[in-house]
């Protein structure tokens, strides 16, 4: 082997780290050389505040969960679609359904970036608001009419639930009104949101692992059943 494809691998694997002076090591780009250290843009979208304290859901969804769930994961989302849409200010101009619900108007290059984190900003705006402490059982029109589509309150909980843990990999079960005013519940991929298709998202369950890893590791069950039995609140 030459000497300089020998350096070449060692400067690559993790031998070098630890047997080789710092100084030579291949060192991992910075934030700035990146170009991370640009903040982006404040707007147009910004991210709501959370409606409750961060522990305000405890002991169901824990507050370290909440506050990275929140301030980062959702952040990030917002930051994401306001840089991916600076350069075009007639999307800057258009509501999160307006772009959901018609991203073939969205320029290819930044369809795909659009997509996925408006509609993350929109899963999650819709999230934080459709959680308390005790949940909130649906009451009056919406309840009848859960009765009249899945039986009862319980065996909607039952296709929530059933929805949420057939979900492969990152996702989102959605329970929502269609068009024609019919209820539905249905799985999502990533963060599409039901706003794609000209539907009303009413609940979803997060089932991302960022929203339970670290209180429930591999049980996405038992997170499951917390969000449809003890924290679920919409009406
Ligand atoms: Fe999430």
């Amino acid at each position: 082997m030459k000497r300089r494809s020998f350096f070449q691998i060692l400067l690559g694997s993790s031998i070098a780290s630890r047997f080789l002076p710092f100084s030579i090591v291949a060192a991992e780009p910075s934030v700035a050389q990146q170009g991370l250290s640009t903040p982006p843009p404040t707007g147009p979208f910004t991210l709501p505040p959370l409606p409750y304290a961060s522990n305000a859901l405890e002991p169901y969804i824990d507050a370290e969960t909440m506050t990275l769930h929140h301030d980062k994961h959702h952040a990030a989302y917002v930051n994401n679609l306001n840089k991916a849409i600076a350069p075009y200010p007639d999307l800057q101009k258009k509501s999160l359904e307006e772009l959901l619900g018609n991203l073939d108007a969205v320029p290819a290059e930044i369809r795909t970036t659009v997509r996925n984190n408006a509609g993350g900003h929109s899963n999650h705006s819709i999230l934080w608001k459709t959680l308390s402490n005790p949940g909130r059982k649906p009451e009056g029109k919406l309840a009848k009419e859960i009765d009249n589509t899945f039986g009862s309150y319980e065996k909607w909980r039952e296709e929530m639930t059933k929805c949420a843990m057939g979900i492969f990999g990152s996702g989102w079960a959605w329970f929502g009104r269609s068009k024609d005013g019919r209820l539905f519940i249905e799985p999502f991929p990533n963060q599409d949101s039901p706003l794609m298709t000209g539907r009303t998202p009413i609940y979803g369950i997060d089932v991302w692992e960022h929203a339970y890893y670290l209180k429930h590791q591999n049980r996405r069950a038992d997170y499951v059943k917390s969000c449809v039995e003890s924290v679920g609140s919409f009406s």
